[in-house]
């Protein structure tokens, strides 16, 4: 068993996101104490926002690279092995401003690239990810609330971006925990989240 965690909040200290990840792992290791665990932390080392150069390189065939365009897209190509290593995915997510954090976004624009994790089929327009069989957990606080029937139910922009995104290129997410500080307990989420993973 392969676990990715990837934070985005740009807290260390009382990160909500990071201390129940932390939390959830912790509690999940001792179910599967075999488990190799890496952790991306994009919110304290966001990767490089994508230039002209990567542009340019992103779009050739490998083999037409020059050795600058095979510079400028390594850290993407490290990121995109490693976000294939993984077979478990965790994703610590805070929403900012109504959205994920520019970190996250950053990395977003590293990993979704033609033919390394998604395909396009330009005969029936058709697209096809290929980052595929992972499980997959979000964890998104917010501090305000969403839920249907608030003032602010149509302004999460953050979880339906992010879900329409890594499903583009082919994760699913199968357990999603939005949920705003002042109205769920912790424990009780922590509880969902085990039984997430170990139902799957
Ligand atoms: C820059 C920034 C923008 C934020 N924008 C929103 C927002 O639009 N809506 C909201 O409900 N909470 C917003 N928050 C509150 C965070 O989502 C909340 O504090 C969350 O717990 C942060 O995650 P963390 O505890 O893991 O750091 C924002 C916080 C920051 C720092």
């Amino acid at each position: 068993m392969k676990l990715l965690e990837i934070q985005s909040s740009a807290r260390q200290q009382g990160s909500i996101s990071r201390l129940l990840s932390q939390e959830f792992i912790a509690t999940w290791k001792t179910y599967h104490p075999a488990i190799a665990h890496k952790q991306r932390d994009v919110g304290s080392q966001p990767p490089a926002h994508v230039t002209e150069l990567w542009t340019k390189a992103n779009y050739l065939a490998p083999e037409e690279r020059s050795s600058e365009m095979i510079a400028v897209l390594q850290e993407s190509e490290n990121l995109i092995e490693e976000l294939l290593w993984a077979d478990y995915l965790l994703l610590g997510v805070p929403m900012y401003n109504f959205s994920v954090p520019s970190a996250l976004k950053a990395y977003l624009d590293n990993i979704v690239r033609i033919n390394r994790t998604f395909t396009f089929d330009p005969q029936s327009y058709s697209f096809q990810g290929m980052v595929i069989n992972k499980k997959v957990l979000v964890i998104t606080p917010s501090a305000g609330d969403f839920t249907p029937g608030t003032p602010l139910e149509t302004m999460n922009f953050c979880e339906t971006y992010l879900r329409s995104q890594i499903s583009f290129i082919g994760i699913i997410v199968i357990n999603q925990s939005e949920f705003s500080l002042s109205t769920q307990d912790q424990n009780l989420l922590l509880e969902q989240f085990m039984m997430a993973w170990d139902y799957l």
